[in-house]
């Protein structure tokens, strides 16, 4: 059998991809401490998506942090050059969090993927290393797009952007970050130079808003998941600034998951691609809110503050088409509708 490690198996991506990588006949070693209890509370908790998991043959999960060198290399010398793949997923996931401790973020996004990267390199030099980066790596650029307000959403008026979305052409400089981006961008950086230096198999691929029915959602990640959350048992939720305008685009994780299959069929050295739900699954809050209430046929009580998050996008959508040209045989199978009533009916049965 061939040998996987995922990195943050708990989470929204690590779990989709275990559960998918075992389909394929990988033995998965799991590696996942819950520190998203840590950030985010009760919400944040993924320990009812380990109990899921330790229930399949071929997976098992540690419980080490990705900041212990020594611990992490204990894993990959008994794997010695017989790890096939690498997810590394991982993270301290949050735009406002990493501000509390920017010690604790950096050292998580930035030296954990720097300790996998150098042990991927000395043991295990042939493997796939699929890193999960994000949009925040442009900062506030995004913000600079010249925008038209309609009655629930912005969009661009250039008509090339409004049709394809963001490509990896941006620029990552001269922007503000936020202190999470900063730490990504270093990952992000590590990640292609291991590629373009080192000869690795690696990949960074930048999120939109990452989503479905695995996610532990919290009010600091998670967007459309803590939506639903809220609206399924009350809580109100607070809308920071743009009028609830701000447009996302949405991509199902087992999607996503789709996409690192391709790469690792098909891996290339230290290249960067974006990727989210794209044009067709973006919307605004207040159009989510909408599609949300439609669906679960409940009210959400909200409210929408004057004040944005700090560099917050207004309007982000990944443009595809870089990765669609170069894997050609993917496709999206999951639009609004459908992702919207998965978290729906995950978190019913939950409560
Ligand atoms: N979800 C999104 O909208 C989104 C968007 C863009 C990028 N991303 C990136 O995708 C990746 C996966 O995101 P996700 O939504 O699945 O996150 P998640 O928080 O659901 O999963 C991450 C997992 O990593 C674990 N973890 C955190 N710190 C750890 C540490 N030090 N050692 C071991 N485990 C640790 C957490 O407990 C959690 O289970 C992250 O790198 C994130 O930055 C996510």
């Amino acid at each position: 059998m061939k040998i996987a490690i995922v990195t943050g198996s708990s989470g929204l991506i690590g779990s989709e991809s275990v559960k998918f990588l075992l389909k394929k006949n990988y033995q998965v070693i799991g590696i996942d401490n819950n520190f998203r209890k840590y950030f985010f509370g009760k919400d944040g908790d993924t320990s009812w998506q380990l109990k899921k998991l330790k229930k399949l043959k071929y997976f098992k999960n540690y419980f080490y942090d990705i900041r212990n060198y020594k611990k992490l290399e204990k894993i990959f010398i008994r794997n010695k050059n017989k790890i096939d793949t690498i997810i590394h997923c991982a993270a301290q996931p949050s735009h406002d969090w990493a501000t509390k401790e920017p010690l604790t973020d950096f050292s998580i996004n930035a030296n954990g993927t720097l300790n996998l990267l150098e042990l991927t390199r000395i043991f295990t030099p042939k493997a796939k290393f699929i890193f999960l980066s994000t949009n925040k790596v442009y900062g506030d650029t995004p913000n600079k797009i010249n925008l038209r307000e309609s009655k629930f959403r912005y969009n661009p008026r250039d008509k090339k952007l409004l049709g394809n979305g963001i490509s990896e052409n941006m620029s990552i400089d001269n922007s503000k970050h936020s202190i999470f981006g900063s730490s990504k961008v270093a990952a992000d950086i590590l990640v292609q130079e291991y590629g373009k230096y080192f000869n690795l198999n690696t990949v960074c691929f930048r999120g939109g808003c990452l989503t479905g029915p695995s996610h532990s959602g919290a009010k600091l990640h998670g967007f459309l998941s803590y939506l639903v959350k809220c609206c399924l048992t009350n809580k109100p939720y607070t809308i920071y600034g743009y009028k609830g305008k701000q447009v996302r685009d949405n991509i199902h994780s087992n999607d996503l998951v789709n996409m690192i299959w391709e790469f690792i069929k098909k891996p290339t050295k230290g290249d960067v691609y974006n990727v989210g739900g794209g044009v067709k699954n973006s919307c605004s809050i207040l159009e989510a809110i909408y599609l949300i209430e439609k669906i679960t046929k409940k009210k959400l009580k909200f409210n929408i503050s004057k004040s944005n998050r700090i560099g917050d996008h207004i309007w982000y959508i990944s443009d595809l088409r870089k990765f669609k040209n170069k894997y050609p045989r993917w496709k999206m199978k999951y639009n609004l509708n459908k992702i919207i009533s998965e978290i729906v009916k995950e978190q019913t049965k939950i409560k």
